[in-house]
């Protein structure tokens, strides 16, 4: 962490934040729609469809936010983030409140919140799911053990995945529109105080793991695997429905931009944290960090478009530059230390309807590339979407070893090691 970005969270005090918290309060109810309606009915169906669709992500985000935080009150070691974290579910409710208000006072979207809820429900995609679905198990999990492992879990899903992550790009791009055309003038000033109380939020999560994570290998190991657990699910958040670009280009951006805004956004408050990306174990996050955050963008989300990462159950597609992809990623995730001093580490992959490819693990470092290598150490045999099944985690391994649709092959030594690179 560079001396700067320290001095920025170790400044920040939960004095600062609380007082922010009181300067900055605001009113949902006396937000006026009125201007708001007619600007809804003169935006272009798709993007009202697309406005629904980033909304109804927001407004059942916020109500499950709300309602899942007082475990975290409970749990946290200082009474000054307990006092904090009563003022965020405070934010929290007003914020839901707020976009109940939007949807049924101008899409006109239900009745009392649970209406509007259900309507909101089937704009919902499986990756979004995935992420509301843990926080709910998380908030139980929170219940049940109080441990600062656990807290540390616990604040990495909400403040710095759900809120870092999903919430602040989404709120950033369609945002900066509503701005700059006027035509929400209702919607817009709830909005800027939303994303003031957001970053708020996020700054307390950043100075909360600012404080537990560096003096502590057993809370680091936590985030690691909840990480591990949770950012496969991220990639998928923001596809829209049948990954139609006009969802994003009608409001004049790309996926692309909004992947490599959060990709940076993200990687700043972990450095903050003083726990940089680059420093977590590999297979937590096995992306190129060299490489620009857009071109990481672009490649994440080709991967996911061909379906070799992301939603299970689909058709992968094998073309070599997705192969390329993907088994790049594959050799990123692997821990060479493993094997060092053990000379070359051999892995050949043989699909029955793909190209082969191979990875070599030699001196602290791997590569992935394609066709065969001479004798392999371990030898792995599928067929390509059942590989990127047990890939996805959808497939479990042994079972899928059990029923012969995936087989390995290779000396007891080797299979262990070949056990241990893979985690
Ligand atoms: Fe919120
Ligand atoms: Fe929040």
């Amino acid at each position: 962490m560079s001396v700067a970005e320290h001095n920025l969270t170790s400044r920040i005090t939960y004095t600062d934040l609380y007082r922010r918290w009181e300067q900055s309060n605001w009113s949902a109810m006396d937000l006026d729609f009125g201007a708001d309606r007619e600007g809804w009915a003169s935006l272009s169906e798709i993007q009202r469809k697309s406005a629904l669709w980033i909304y109804s992500m927001f407004f059942y985000g916020e109500d499950s936010v709300t309602d899942n935080l007082s475990p975290y009150i409970d749990a946290a070691p200082k009474e000054e983030q307990k006092y904090f974290l009563a003022t965020q579910q405070v934010d929290e409710a007003r914020h839901a409140i707020f976009f109940h208000r939007f949807f049924k006072e101008v899409v006109g979207a239900g009745d009392d919140v649970a209406t509007t809820l259900a309507y909101t429900e089937p704009q919902l995609g499986w990756g979004y799911r995935k992420v509301f679905d843990r926080l709910d198990r998380m908030a139980g999990e929170l219940r049940r053990d109080r441990s600062l492992p656990k807290f540390a879990q616990a604040i990495t899903l909400y403040h710095l995945i759900v809120e870092a992550s999903m919430a602040q790009p989404g709120q950033h791009f369609i945002e900066d529109y509503f701005v700059r055309s006027g035509t929400m003038p209702g919607f817009s000033a709830g909005m800027e105080h939303v994303s003031r109380d957001e970053q708020r939020h996020i700054g307390f999560g950043v100075k909360v793991l600012s404080e537990i994570l560096p003096e502590s290998d057993e809370c680091k190991a936590a985030v690691d695997e909840l990480l591990a657990e949770v950012l496969p699910w991220l990639s998928s958040v923001f596809i829209p429905p049948n990954w139609d670009r006009e969802y994003t280009r009608c409001y004049g951006f790309e996926l692309e931009d909004i992947a490599a805004w959060g990709f940076k956004a993200v990687e700043m408050k972990w450095k903050a944290i003083g726990y940089p990306m680059q420093e977590m174990p590999p297979g937590v996050a096995p992306v190129d960090f060299d490489a620009e955050p857009l071109e990481r963008a672009a490649s994440v989300i080709k991967m996911a478009q061909a379906g070799v990462i992301g939603e299970p159950g689909q058709d992968p597609d094998s073309s070599p530059e997705i192969q390329r992809l993907y088994f790049e990623s594959v050799s990123r995730a692997v821990d060479p230390g493993v094997v060092n001093g053990q000379g070359p580490f051999t892995v050949q992959w043989r699909f029955a309807d793909a190209a082969p490819w191979h990875l070599v693990v030699a001196n602290g470092s791997t590569r992935a590339e394609p066709g065969e290598v001479a004798d392999p150490d371990v030898t792995l045999e599928a067929s390509w979407r059942d590989f990127i099944e047990v890939g996805k985690g959808a497939y479990p391994a042994p079972l899928a070893l059990l029923r012969r649709r995936l087989r390995l092959r290779g000396g007891p030594r080797d299979l262990y090691r070949f056990a241990r690179l893979f985690g």
